[in-house]
């Protein structure tokens, strides 16, 4: 198969898997408005031509939290990926490293924080926290985080109860046998059931191990533990980013988890100007959802974001090919952002300002 686009390696993937994997990944919450409204919210605004600017960008080069990456394209946490492919996170640390992007690590890995590290040595990683209910779970990942080299811990903060994603439901989505939630064996949490139809085991598992009565009182709890950079995952609110703020946090990834948590909710491009214009200035705002296009993020740019993530594009190009199929996919959006800001005259990313778009509707 030729992979001109993300898609072409989502359809190739979805060739590959098993159809409980593809409900796994590909499934919303709910109606799927809010799945929808990703790409609706992105296709809300166009870009402007303009012409004979003399610009020719050749650097994507942006700088988070003190570090150099060498596009503003990183790669937002998703669990379990040996379920999409048997290289799992270590391919996708060794793509993110060659690329020299973020892979901000799931705690629901199937591989262990410190095996993820050690497959790229040197590759910029940000560490996703759960909101566990045993605090001293929370306590040690942070440790080992720290001790492995991860430069900015992510706690979710949209998941305090896992919302039902129908397809995953319906086909029973458990880990297989051979894979495990790697990070979680020195705690004895016991091992997610297997699946059955009409029954997510996923779903089940972290009933038992997530707090939902989690407050802003533990984010000012995590700040305090760790000097790495905190950037709360998971916000859609102007308040909530200052909260997030206040709070200690240094950054904000917005998000609606692709779609996966709260039904009928907004995009984070529907949120991002008013949350860059109350906070933009005092921390990094980062945004995911619905990203399959570099004209997507510089969409994302142009209204404030530092950069933008992607979720499942990257498990389709590990589902399609393995780490080959995610270098795949983040050469591609990385191409895709330079000819979109060569088309729209953008010289240098970290110039790109609200003049770049416009909104299509209201
Ligand atoms: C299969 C899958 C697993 C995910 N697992 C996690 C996770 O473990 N932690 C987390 O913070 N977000 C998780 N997410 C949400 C992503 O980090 C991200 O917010 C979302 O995928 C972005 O939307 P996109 O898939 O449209 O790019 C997951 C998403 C998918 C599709």
């Amino acid at each position: 198969m030729t992979f001109v686009n993300v898609e072409d390696y989502h359809q190739q993937a979805i060739e590959n898997w098993p159809g409980v994997v593809t409900a796994y990944i590909d499934g919303g919450s709910g109606t799927e408005a809010t799945l929808r409204r990703n790409r609706e919210a992105i296709a809300d605004w166009q870009l402007r031509q303009r012409v004979l600017t003399g610009h020719k960008p050749t650097a994507l080069t942006t700088r988070l939290f003190g570090h150099d990456i060498s596009m503003p394209i990183i790669l937002s946490p998703t669990g379990f990926q040996m379920v999409v492919h048997p290289s799992g996170e270590l391919a996708v640390s060794r793509a993110a490293a060659a690329m020299g992007t973020v892979m901000i690590v799931s705690a629901a890995a199937t591989a262990s924080l410190e095996e993820v590290s050690a497959a790229a040595p040197g590759g910029h990683r940000w560490f996703q926290i759960g909101l566990f209910r045993d605090r001293g779970i929370i306590q040690d990942m942070v440790q080992r985080a720290e001790a492995a080299g991860y430069r900015a811990l992510v706690p979710m903060v949209d998941t305090p109860i896992l919302a039902r994603r129908e397809a995953e439901v319906r086909a029973g989505f458990g880990l297989p046998p051979d894979l495990i939630w790697a990070n979680l064996i020195p705690y004895n949490t016991g091992t997610m059931a297997g699946g059955t139809p009409g029954q997510s085991a996923l779903s089940d598992y972290i009933g038992a191990l997530w707090d939902p009565e989690f407050t802003w009182k533990d984010i000012e709890w995590l700040c305090g533990l760790t000097r790495l950079p905190i950037v709360m995952k998971g916000v859609l609110d102007a308040d909530d980013a200052q909260l997030a703020l206040d709070a200690g946090c240094q950054g904000v990834i917005l998000s609606n988890h692709g779609g996966r948590q709260l039904d009928c909710t907004m995009a984070a491009l529907d949120v991002l100007p008013e949350v860059a214009d109350r906070v933009g200035s005092s921390m990094t705002v980062l945004i995911d959802g619905g990203i399959r296009y570099g004209t997507d993020v510089l969409k994302a740019l142009a209204l404030g974001a530092s950069a933008a993530c992607i979720g499942r594009p990257y498990l389709w190009g590990l589902g399609a090919a393995g780490e080959e199929g995610v270098l795949g996919v983040l050469e591609i959006l990385r191409d895709q952002l330079l000819e979109a800001m060569t088309l729209s005259g953008c010289g240098d990313v970290n110039q790109i300002d609200p003049s770049v778009v416009r909104k299509t509707r209201t």
